[in-house]
């Protein structure tokens, strides 16, 4: 998947996928499947998205044993998805066995899909972390730590805040990919993003890609908003 602005296509059914993705043409795009519409419609979705041509991030984080999971992606990798995301919180075990379920069910030919991790997820604050994960010291520390864990296990990246980006390049390498939901243009709602970012200040803080939905999904226009979040993406 190459780093233009993922669109997270957030609905429950086939149709209604269909229908903003009429507004792109016959553009290529970068779209996340989440579990909404995995659970809903299944392979089906994929096979769909990916004879039109677009690159798949199959957000479904999965977190359980290690043989599980490997199984799982191994399975997954067949559907030819391009991204596909694990629980760092499942720990370094999984997160190989994800790597080695991956690398066994991509198709010949066929490039492997890149592995990335969630660290906390958004909606952990802090208080709620120390209170019921029993984690010790800042949210940032607990996100620093799974990136490197994430890294260490051979994966390919974390989602993370904007916010968080440049230290997590910082404990991890320039190439590990930094995977920012949260992205509004000025003036949009913030809907229920805490901490949100500008495309533009996500390529300030080192972000290497940027998941938009509700900006894009929800626009009057959503072919030209999806164009100047790409031209602000691309610093033009
Ligand atoms: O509509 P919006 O741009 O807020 O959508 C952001 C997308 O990124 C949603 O699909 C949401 O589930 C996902 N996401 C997130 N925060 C995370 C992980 C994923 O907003 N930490």
């Amino acid at each position: 998947m190459d780093n233009k602005p993922i669109i997270a296509l957030d609905f429950s059914t086939i149709e209604e996928v269909q229908g903003l993705l009429r507004h792109f043409g016959h553009e290529r795009l970068n779209v996340k499947v989440g579990m909404e519409l995995f659970y809903q419609e299944g392979k089906k979705i994929i096979y769909y998205l990916k004879e039109s041509g677009h690159d798949v991030f199959l957000d479904i984080k999965l977190h359980d044993i290690p043989t599980t999971v490997q199984k799982a992606m191994k399975g997954l990798a067949g559907l030819g998805v391009d991204m596909i995301n694990v629980h760092a919180a499942g720990g370094t075990q999984m997160i190989e066995a994800a790597k080695e379920g991956l690398l066994s069910g991509t198709v010949q030919g066929v490039q492997t899909p890149s592995l990335i991790a969630v660290t906390q997820l958004t909606s952990t604050t802090e208080e709620i972390m120390h209170r019921e994960q029993k984690v010790t010291g800042t949210l940032q520390e607990s996100v620093l730590n799974y990136a490197q864990i994430t890294y260490l296990a051979g994966a390919d990246g974390v989602v993370c805040s904007v916010h968080e980006a440049k230290e997590v390049m910082n404990v991890t390498e320039p190439t590990f990919f930094r995977v920012t939901p949260g992205i509004r243009l000025l003036g949009d709602e913030h809907n229920d993003q805490k901490r949100i970012a500008t495309p533009k200040e996500a390529v300030g803080k080192q972000a290497t890609h940027i998941v938009v939905g509700r900006s894009i999904t929800q626009a009057i226009d959503p072919y030209k908003t999806y164009k100047d979040v790409l031209k602000q993406w691309n610093g033009d």
